[in-house]
C-alpha cells in the first residue's frame, strides 16, 4: 500500500501498484551516430535553423546511451517498479526496413536485463516519433506502406526482445504526430497540411493494429496497447454552441483514437467534418478498422492538460499555465479523463504512462534542486488518479514524465521535466526534491506491506 500525502491525508494504493517513470529514446539517448544507428526525422528536423529553441538537437541529449547503467542505478535508488522507455527504430533498422541491426538490439537487451536485475519491470514503446528518415523520404506516415514497415520492425523487436518485456506500447501519442507534425508543423516533419494530417492519423492507427497482430503471431503472452494523450474538452461557457463545439473538439482530440481502437469505428461527427473527399476518408480500406480494433491488453493514458472550447471552436485558458504554454494545471482533469474512458469504453486495464510538469529548475549553491511546484503537481494528480480508482477505474500504474531532464522537442533543453536534474555540460545527475519525495512515496508503499 502506498501513501502519497494527498490534500485530504494519506492515500492507499494497491500493493502491486506500478510506480514508475518514463523517457523516450531520442530525448535522452544521444549517441546519434553510434553502433550503426540511422538518421531519424528528428535528426533532420532539429538541424534546420529555427526549428528548435537554441538550435538544440538530440545528438548528445542526456547521453543515456553511454550512461544507462548509472541511470538504472538511479531508478533502483528511487525504488521504481516500472520503467517506460522507447526503442529507437533507426537503431534497429537504420533505413527503416530490412534485417535488424544487432548492435542496436544489444543496447536494449542490456538495458532490459539491467532493469530485471534491479527488480524493475520494463515497459517498452516501439515508436516515440523518431521515424527513420529513409521512410520519411518515401512519404513517411502519409504512405500506407509505412504502417507495414512498422509492423515488420515491431516483429523484429518482438522476436529479439519479447521474452524479456512484459508490456509493449505501440505508438506514442499519434495525435501529437498528427497535430504538431502535420497541422501546426512545429514537430518533425514540420508540415502544415490538414488533409495529410488525418491520413497520417489513419496510418498511425493502422500501424498500431498491425503491430498488435505481429505480437500475437509470435505466440507471446506479453501485453500490448496504444499510448494516447487524452485531453478532457470542456465548453468554455454555458451555451449550446460551446457545448457543440466542445463535443466536436473532443472528437478530434480523443474519440478519433479511442473509438477506432475500442469500438472499431471512427466517430461519425469527425468523419463528416473531414468530408468524404478528404484523404483520410478516401484512405480507409475495407478491413482496416478490424485491424485497428484488434483486442488490446492495456490502454496507456497520458494526461497533462484540459482544453476549454469556445462557441466558435477556439480555445481559452482557465487555469494557471505551466512553463509549457499549452499546459493548464488542472488535476481534476485526470479524474475526468480516467473515469470517462472506463465509463465509455469499459474496464480495460489502464496505465498512466505520462504525467508531469516543466519547472524552472536550477541547482542551488548547496547542490540541491528545489522543485516544489512539481511535487505539488504530482501529489494532486496522484490524488485525482486515486479518486478515479476508488470510483472503479482499473488503473495499474503511474509513470512520471520524466525520469530525467531531456530534449523537449522544439523546446530543446530549456524546459526541464525530470525528477532528476541533468547538468548537461558535465552530464551529472542530481536528484531534485521531487525525486526524493517520489522515492518516499514509493518507500511508504513498501513499508506498509
Ligand atoms: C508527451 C511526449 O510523449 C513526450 O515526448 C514529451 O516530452 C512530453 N509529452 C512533455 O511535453
Amino acid at each position: 500500500m502506498s501513501i502519497p500525502t494527498g490534500p485530504a491525508g494519506p492515500l492507499r494504493f494497491p500493493d502491486n501498484f506500478g510506480w514508475g517513470a518514463a523517457t523516450s529514446a531520442y530525448q535522452i539517448e544521444g549517441a546519434a551516430k553510434e553502433d550503426g544507428r540511422g538518421e531519424s526525422v528528428w535528426d533532420t528536423f532539429s538541424r534546420v535553423p529555427g526549428r528548435t529553441r537554441n538550435g538544440d538537437t538530440g545528438d548528445v541529449a542526456a547521453d543515456h546511451y553511454h550512461r544507462y547503467a548509472e541511470d538504472l542505478d538511479l531508478m533502483r535508488d528511487l525504488g521504481l517498479r516500472s520503467y517506460r522507455f522507447s526503442i529507437s527504430w533507426p537503431r534497429i533498422q537504420p533505413d527503416g526496413t530490412g534485417a535488424p541491426n544487432q548492435r542496436g538490439l544489444d543496447f536494449y537487451r542490456r538495458l532490459i536485463d539491467g532493469l530485471h536485475d534491479r527488480g524493475i519491470s520494463p515497459m517498452a514503446t516501439l515508436f516515440h516519433w523518431d521515424l527513420p528518415q529513409a521512410l520519411q523520404d518515401a512519404e513517411g506516415w502519409e504512405s500506407r506502406d509505412t504502417a507495414y514497415r512498422f509492423a515488420d520492425y515491431a516483429d523484429a523487436v518482438f522476436r529479439a526482445l519479447g521474452d524479456r518485456v512484459p508490456a509493449w506500447l505501440t505508438i506514442n501519442e499519434p495525435k501529437t504526430v498528427v497535430q504538431n507534425g502535420y497541422l501546426i508543423g512545429h514537430h518533425a516533419p514540420g508540415r502544415q497540411d490538414p488533409d495529410a494530417a488525418y491520413l497520417v492519423a489513419h496510418h498511425l492507427q493502422l500501424a498500431h493494429g498491425l503491430a498488435v497482430d505481429a505480437l500475437r503471431a509470435t505466440g507471446s503472452d506479453s501485453r500490448i496497447g496504444p499510448a494516447l494523450n487524452l485531453h478532457p474538452c470542456y465548453p468554455a461557457e454555458d451555451s449550446p454552441q460551446a457545448a457543440a463545439a466542445a463535443r466536436l473538439y473532443d472528437g478530434y482530440e480523443n474519440r478519433l483514437y479511442l473509438d477506432s481502437l475500442l469500438k472499431g469505428s471512427y466517430p461519425a461527427d469527425v468523419l463528416a467534418d473531414l468530408g468524404p473527399r478528404s484523404r483520410m476518408v478516401q484512405g480507409i480500406r475495407d478491413g482496416d478498422l478490424a485491424i485497428i480494433s484488434a483486442p488490446i491488453d492495456l490502454l496507456a493514458v497520458q494526461y497533462y492538460t484540459p482544453i476549454y472550447v469556445t462557441a466558435d471552436g477556439g480555445t481559452e485558458h482557465r487555469w494557471a499555465t505551466s512553463e509549457a504554454e499549452w499546459q493548464q494545471i488542472y488535476p481534476e482533469g485526470m479524474y475526468d479523463i480516467l473515469t470517462r474512458v472506463t465509463r465509455d469504453y469499459g474496464p480495460i486495464p489502464l496505465t498512466i504512462t505520462e504525467n508531469g510538469l516543466p519547472t524552472p529548475d536550477t541547482m542551488g549553491p548547496d547542490g540541491t534542486v528545489d522543485d516544489a511546484g512539481r511535487i505539488a503537481f504530482l501529489r494532486d494528480h496522484l490524488a485525482a488518479a486515486h479518486r478515479a480508482m476508488a470510483a472503479g477505474v482499473p488503473l495499474e500504474s503511474f509513470h512520471v514524465w520524466s525520469l530525467l531532464d531531456n530534449f523537449e522537442w522544439a523546446e530543446g533543453y530549456d524546459q526541464r521535466w525530470g525528477l532528476v536534474y541533468v547538468d548537461y555540460p558535465s552530464q551529472r545527475r542530481v536528484l531534485k526534491k521531487s525525486a526524493t519525495w517520489y522515492r518516499s512515496v514509493i518507500a511508504d508503499a513498501a513499508s506498509e506491506r
